[in-house]
């Protein structure tokens, strides 16, 4: 008898830059219009996510009545909402509860797969750092739970990608994350936010995916800041039971 190999689908939301005020624009694009247009494309597509991961910048330099908004807006989507911070966000906000579904988990289980969200932000900072905590948390919990499939999930990329300024704003210690993650066998993928655009790489067997903004998006290898005319984005991901991934980025024309 052969066993099933099936599977469950989440999806990424990333940079959705929120506003308290619906009226709020990042680089002339309405944040919460354009939110509103990646929710129509989750729901029309065929995914139906287990949960969300919403991958940091989840408001843009606001405080608790923003995350208050984003939450009830996603009541759209029937899905539990994971979040973590990037460094949009308000330190003290990126923790409880808003709107019964939107919290900040350190670990999500599901299945035969785990997830850890981490918290990459350095207070008063663009670019991000992963503390010595993290890093310790991180390595604990996946020696307690080698059985596991696994993704690492944090907002500022752990990899260069070729645009000089964006390049300078990543993760500053990507070689300890990637220590870390080198000492098991069971991490599948790096997911994160923070680039505005599309990534996808396989090092050592991980595979790094960057992924699109709700909003507005950079235009790739550039050297210094420049938008990109692309349209607002969302990443599924399908988990297999066997420790197998497919991902795709799906832009909301
Ligand atoms: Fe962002």
């Amino acid at each position: 008898m052969t066993m099933a190999n099936s599977s469950f689908t989440v999806v990424q939301i990333t940079d959705m830059h929120y506003f308290a005020d619906s009226n709020g624009t990042l680089f002339d694009v309405n944040t919460a219009a354009s939110l509103d247009r990646v929710i129509a494309s989750i729901n029309a597509s065929r995914v139906e996510p287990e949960f969300i991961l919403a991958t940091g910048d989840l408001v843009h330099d606001e405080g608790a009545p923003a995350y208050e908004r984003l939450a009830r807006d996603l009541d759209a989507l029937s899905a539990p909402i994971y979040g973590l911070a990037g460094n949009h966000d308000m330190a003290g906000a990126v923790s409880g509860r808003y709107n019964g579904r939107l919290t900040f988990p350190f670990r999500v289980q599901h299945r035969a797969w785990q997830f850890f969200l981490l918290n990459t932000q350095i207070d008063g900072e663009v670019g991000g750092r992963l503390s010595a905590q993290q890093l310790g948390d991180l390595n604990k919990a996946l020696a307690a739970h080698p059985g596991q499939h696994t993704i690492v999930c944090l907002h500022h990329q752990p990899v260069k990608i070729g645009s000089h300024w964006l390049d300078g704003i990543g993760l500053e210690n990507p070689n300890e994350l990637f220590t870390v993650i080198g000492r098991f066998t069971n991490v599948r993928a790096v997911i994160w936010g923070h680039i505005h655009q599309e990534w996808d790489e396989i090092r050592a067997g991980v595979r790094l995916l960057g992924s699109p903004s709700t909003c507005a998006q950079f235009l790739p290898k550039q050297e210094h800041f420049a938008l990109d005319t692309k349209p607002p984005g969302w990443r599924w991901l399908r988990l297999f039971d066997d420790g197998t991934l497919e991902t795709e980025v799906v832009w909301v024309d």
